[in-house]
């Protein structure tokens, strides 16, 4: 089977995975290691006034219990700046003082030598409060609103517009005004965040599931005052984050010391109730889209106002408006988004940050446009095709988004769409049909990779960015192995570890253009240094330039010169040979626009005797440029479809009039399980776009998230009549 770039190839790390062999952080046992168990606050906003925690500090193997009261006072807190790549998700520092402002806000961490001891002990921790003031659970309810209608306080930089679209909507002969919201979901990834920490006199080491180890071993560095080299982050195999794991959460960082005050390896397992409330969500989102557009159902003004909640110990921008500028041909265009601090933990990026809720709120309006103007909701969207980005005026890298219409339309059946509300029927059951525009854009950053050809025929690549579960591993040793003609059994790829050249997040859907490039050029380089080592007399490639000898199926080759790579190792006495490549971004975003499209179909039933709704299938095709690995790529759609099912009719973090959390476990945060899941069926169309990257791949993490949502309330609204502009759309909205 071939394993080259542009074929499906199972996951090199499958078996492994299967097998129980993988080291997952919370898998990682050190010698004489001891256990952390956080407290959570249980009141969302208030004074820690005392603890008391002389039966914690009795119970059987607990050695210490860290708090406000006694914690570490040389932190200080990381710059948390994205371009120095110190990021951290929840800018307080763990314990930085008394005061409360979320439910689940660590109140202490019990240290002790098992896991169990641990937990009992955390259980007889007695928090005091005082807490005077009302929690701020609901923006909206909670927060004054401007003109739009929406509260928080405007985020100048999201602001983007052309044209008038005030007053093209004031002037347009139809005209569509509606608010959309969406609760707030949690990320839960199947695997818990995990931290485990040991000294090594001044050098730190942290095992942890974590989608950037070379942000949070900066982040570390600064936090702790130390030079980033004695700091390491290791995160080889990781049970997903969805975003969630993309910056530091405070448990790193109270385990850390931790683990300095005792001498020992500390080892913190985040309960998933605590990971419900303290590391991260999507945050719920209001946004009210007003469009004008003439009977024809060319656009003439978009308004996209958005508001998203944020916490009090930091700010979140969700961004929830950025794709709208980008999606239409329209002349009159304004988007706006706001942030409102609310009492709960601090959200953070999920999957498709942005686009997910924004294009739920935009899609839902085209359709709702659609049938005021009774055009086809298919046929209104290619009305308003652009063939360059609208809103930096640069022409695409490349859009096939009119093919991804045709060939999902088709793959779905379309055209058997009949367009009265409730027309389509089997026996108890109406069947509604629904569409939308997916779109993510495409980015790429700088990275480092070290190749090393070794003396046995095989190659090590190694990159300090980390596999998720989503392949990268896979599509680096596919690419290696391409690139060397070396088979992919024999290529050894180190990831996860920030002790190696320095790589990119797992996020925004950029490893892929990210780190492949890198890789292609460290595997260069490194033959560079082999050919200059190989040209001198008496050498194989005596008299050659370097810059003329290059490889070819695992040997070095120049005119009709052809020696073995191995070979050449074997000459010079070397067991390997081995070089490290940076890249980084051209000018390119100065010259095209990169985003990718899609869309997707989907077929609600809904039987209205028992109020019961099931998406009973869906098709989407997606363009992402080149598919590395068509299998995993494919595999990240079908997830991002699933995800975005479950953020149409399943998932909301639910909160008390208190602001208790109290849905943080997964019987009662519903997330789709196999019985929901209907038949996916995913087209990659295969247009690379080699203006990014010479390998023409885009990325594919987040796009399948996008537009599902809507597509199903579309479908909903086929079905029933009933327009849910509210996520999720539990039977009861139905009703
Ligand atoms: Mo993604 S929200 O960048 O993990």
């Amino acid at each position: 089977m071939s394993t080259a770039t542009g074929t499906p190839k199972p996951r090199i790390d499958g078996a492994l995975k299967l097998t129980g062999q993988a080291d997952y952080t919370a898998d990682i046992s050190l010698e004489g290691q001891l256990y952390g168990y956080p407290v959570g606050s249980t009141i969302a906003r208030g004074e820690l006034t005392g603890l008391e925690l002389e039966t914690a500090l009795a119970m059987p193997g607990v050695v210490d219990i860290y708090h406000a009261g006694n914690f570490d006072s040389s932190l200080r807190h990381s710059p948390n700046s994205f371009a120095e790549e110190n990021t951290v998700s929840e800018p307080r520092l763990p314990f930085e003082d008394s005061t409360i402002h979320y439910h689940g806000q660590y109140i202490a961490l019990v240290v002790a030598d098992t896991l169990e001891h641990a937990r009992a002990a955390a259980g007889e921790v007695i928090p005091w409060y005082s807490n005077d003031r009302p929690a701020v659970i609901d923006s909206l309810s909670a927060l004054p609103t401007d003109d739009t209608g929406l509260p928080g306080v405007l985020q100048e930089g999201d602001s983007n517009s052309r044209g008038d679209a005030a007053a093209a909507f004031d002037d347009a002969e139809v005209t569509h005004d509606a608010f959309y919201s969406i609760a707030t979901e949690t990320h839960s990834a199947m695997e818990l965040h995990a931290s485990t920490a040991v000294w090594a006199g001044d050098r730190l080491t942290v095992y942890e599931s974590t989608q950037g180890v070379v942000f949070q071993k900066n982040a570390l560095a600064e936090i702790f005052s130390m030079p980033s080299e004695k700091v390491n982050v290791i995160s080889h195999f990781i049970g997903s984050g969805f975003g969630g794991k993309l910056f530091m959460w405070p448990h790193a960082v109270m385990t850390a010391v931790a683990a300095r005050r005792l001498g020992k390896p500390v080892k913190t397992v985040v309960p998933r109730q605590l990971v419900f409330t303290s590391a991260g969500s999507r945050p719920a989102s209001l946004q009210r889209i007003r469009i004008g557009a003439r009977k024809d159902g060319t656009l003439t003004s978009i308004r996209h106002d958005a508001s998203n909640e944020t916490a009090f110990v930091g700010m979140h921008d969700d961004t929830v408006i950025t794709a709208t500028p980008s999606m239409y041909a329209c002349d009159n265009v304004a988007v706006t988004n706001r942030v409102a601090e609310v009492n709960h933990g601090m959200p953070c990026p999920m999957r498709a940050p942005g686009e997910a809720p924004g294009l739920f709120a935009l899609e839902t309006a085209m359709d709702e446009l659609a049938w005021q103007l009774d055009i086809d909701p298919l046929e209104l969207r290619r009305r308003n095709f652009t063939d360059k980005d609208p809103a930096s005026d640069l022409p695409w890298s490349s859009n096939y988004l009119k093919e991804c219409w045709d060939n999902a339309a088709e793959r779905f059946g379309w055209e058997n769409r009949t367009a009265e509300i409730g027309s389509m029927r089997e026996g108890d059951e109406v069947i509604g049909y629904g569409m939308a525009t997916q779109s993510w854009e495409a980015m790429r950053q700088h990275c480092s990779a070290r190749a090393t050809f070794l003396a046995d025929g095989g190659m090590q690549i190694a990159c300090g960015t980390q596999d998720i579960g989503t392949g990268t591993y896979t599509i680096v040793a596919q690419t290696a192995s391409e690139l060397t003609g070396i088979p992919i059994d024999d290529i050894d790829v180190r990831l996860g570890d920030a002790a190696l050249p320095s790589g990119p997040l797992s996020g925004g859907s950029f490893a892929t253009a990210t780190v492949l490039p890198a890789v292609k050029a460290a595997i260069e380089a490194a033959v560079r240094k082999l050919a200059e080592r190989v040209n001198g007399d008496g050498q194989a490639f005596e008299g050659a330039s370097a810059d003329d000898i290059t490889l070819k199926d695992r040997s070095l080759v120049q005119g009709d010169r052809k020696v073995a790579v191995t070979a050449l190792l074997d000459e010079l006495e070397l067991g390997q040979i081995s070089d490290v490549a940076s890249t980084a971004p051209g000018d390119e975003q100065d010259r095209f626009s990169f985003r990718s499209f899609g869309a997707v179909f989907v077929e609600v039933r809904w039987d209205p005797g028992i109020s019961r709704l099931r998406v009973a299938r869906i098709v989407s095709t997606i363009d992402i440029g080149r598919a590395i690995n068509p299998m995993t790529a494919r595999n990240q759609v079908e997830g991002g479809l699933v995800m975005g099912l479950g953020m149409a009719m399943f998932e909301q973090t639910e909160f008390d009039h208190n602001g208790y959390l109290y849905n943080s476990n997964l019987a009662d945060y519903i997330v789709p399980v196999h019985a929901d899941i209907p038949p996916i069926e995913v087209e990659l169309l295969d247009h690379p776009d080699y203006h990014l990257n010479v390998f023409g791949a885009r990325g594919v993490g987040e796009i399948g998230l996008t537009g599902i949502a809507a597509a199903i309330s579309n479908a909903v609204y086929h079905a029933t009549g009933k327009r849910i502009r509210d996520l999720p759309i539990t039977p009861e909205r139905l009703l």
